[in-house]
């Protein structure tokens, strides 16, 4: 197994520290860049290993998924197959719904209990309102433990919002510490929270205290940096990407618990050129991978993918979700998360995340199989 790094992620900085600096950098840091490296990369490797007829898969989650299955689709000569896990390619231009994400997020905490939707969906106008001027602001920054006081109601806002909308990705069924350290059903966990407390407690400590269980499940936080623009999980670089070629338009419905917001390729594109000087390419990926009327375009030129989603991410609707063919495979799961199959096998493993693993494993096997059987025949 080879993990490969992203170019202008972890340590590939190909400029080093200057790598973010400008457009005239950051203009290298593309999916078709990273494409084209991964392809060098596996040539490179297997002629070094004198294994140049050895069959090749290709693994990716979540971003990672989306690139493994667009490899397949540009290098077929490289990658005999792709496992692409809660990658979604459809969430692009107007082919899934723009409010689907906030509305499977909505629903995650909905299906858990009716209260904890209507208490997290209720607390936007109470932080707004109590956050309208400095006393409150004041008062707000005491109630959420923030190590400097907030300038912004909205700072508060979007911390609750990053809480509750990463919690629904990792909703995985096992302790884990993909984001941050959880328990298992951590949405299940949240809701609890919120429904222990008597009706008539103060809301904004109902939210307080289920954030809480996203950041400080540890107990080891004395504070929390809500303000500091820090950058916990190395974003740094998919910033450049959403303002470039990446632009998923999402929107916020009214029966999401989350406020109504709305989407513009305009605002996105001033936003863009504001912080980075360049405007998006809102139709490139569409372009340059397709993606409208996937079906029926895999069905009659793709093969051997698959792509696994778990229906408690968010992800997963913008994912491919039904068979294509009987090579380019959907693997749904109701209760996985965010690429919940590349996840180490653990104890508490559920029978459906088994099996879904030794399914995905059974049908790489036939690919390989057949790869094989291919390369034994004659050619003229
Ligand atoms: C890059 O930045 C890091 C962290 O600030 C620093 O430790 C390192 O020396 C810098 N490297 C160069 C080549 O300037
Ligand atoms: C293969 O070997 C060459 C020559 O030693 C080296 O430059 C290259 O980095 C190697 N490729 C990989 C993928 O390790
Ligand atoms: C984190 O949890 C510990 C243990 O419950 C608590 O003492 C501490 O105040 C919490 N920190 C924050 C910032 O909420
Ligand atoms: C918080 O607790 C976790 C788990 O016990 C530990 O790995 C981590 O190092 C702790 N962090 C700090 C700042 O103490
Ligand atoms: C919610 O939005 C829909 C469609 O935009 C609209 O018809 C409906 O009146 C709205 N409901 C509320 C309560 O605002
Ligand atoms: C796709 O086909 C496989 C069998 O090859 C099946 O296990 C799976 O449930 C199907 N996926 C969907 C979404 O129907």
């Amino acid at each position: 197994m080879v993990d490969v790094q992203h170019r202008f992620y972890g340590e590939s900085k190909p400029f080093g520290n200057d790598s973010y600096k400008s457009a005239q950098t950051l203009g290298y840091l593309t999916s078709t860049q990273a494409l084209a490296d991964f392809a060098v990369l596996i040539r490179s490797l297997k002629h070094n290993l004198s294994a140049e007829d050895a069959p090749v898969v290709v693994f990716g989650g979540s971003y990672g998924g989306m690139l493994a299955s667009w490899f397949r689709l540009k290098y077929p000569h490289v990658a005999i197959g792709a496992l692409a896990s809660s990658a979604p390619i459809l969430q692009f231009d107007y082919i899934t719904p723009w409010s689907s994400f906030y509305d499977a997020v909505s629903q995650d905490y909905k299906s858990e209990s009716l209260n904890c939707f209507s208490v997290l969906k209720a607390t936007w106008d109470v932080l707004d309102e109590r956050g309208a001027n400095d006393k409150g602001l004041l008062e707000l920054s005491k109630l959420f433990k923030a190590c400097k006081t907030v300038k912004y109601a909205y700072s508060i806002r979007n911390w609750l919002w990053t809480a509750f909308t990463y919690t629904a990705m990792v909703d995985y069924p096992t302790p884990a510490n993909f984001l941050e350290n959880l328990p298992a059903y951590p949405v299940k966990e949240m809701c609890k929270i919120i429904d222990g407390y008597p009706t008539n407690t103060d809301i904004l400590e109902k939210a307080f205290a289920a954030a809480s269980l996203y950041y400080n499940y540890t107990g080891n936080l004395t504070c929390n940096p809500i303000e500091d623009e820090d950058d916990p999980h190395g974003l740094g670089g998919w910033q450049w990407q959403a303002c470039t070629e990446m632009i998923m338009p999402m929107t916020v419905s009214n029966e999401s618990m989350f406020p109504p917001s709305s989407f513009s390729y305009h605002d996105r594109s001033e936003e863009c050129l504001e912080s980075w000087g360049v405007r998006p390419r809102p139709h490139w990926v569409t372009t340059e991978y397709g993606g409208y009327k996937i079906d029926k375009v895999l069905k009659r030129f793709g093969s051997n993918i698959i792509f696994s989603n778990g229906m408690r991410d968010p992800w997963s609707r913008g994912g491919v979700l039904k068979n294509i063919s009987s090579s380019i495979i959907a693997l749904v799961t109701e209760k996985g998360a965010h690429h919940l199959d590349f996840r180490s096998a653990t104890k508490g493993d559920p029978d459906w995340v088994i099996e879904q693993r030794r399914q995905e494993v059974e049908i790489m096997q036939g690919w390989i199989d057949q790869y094989h059987q291919d390369m034994a025949e004659i050619y003229y």
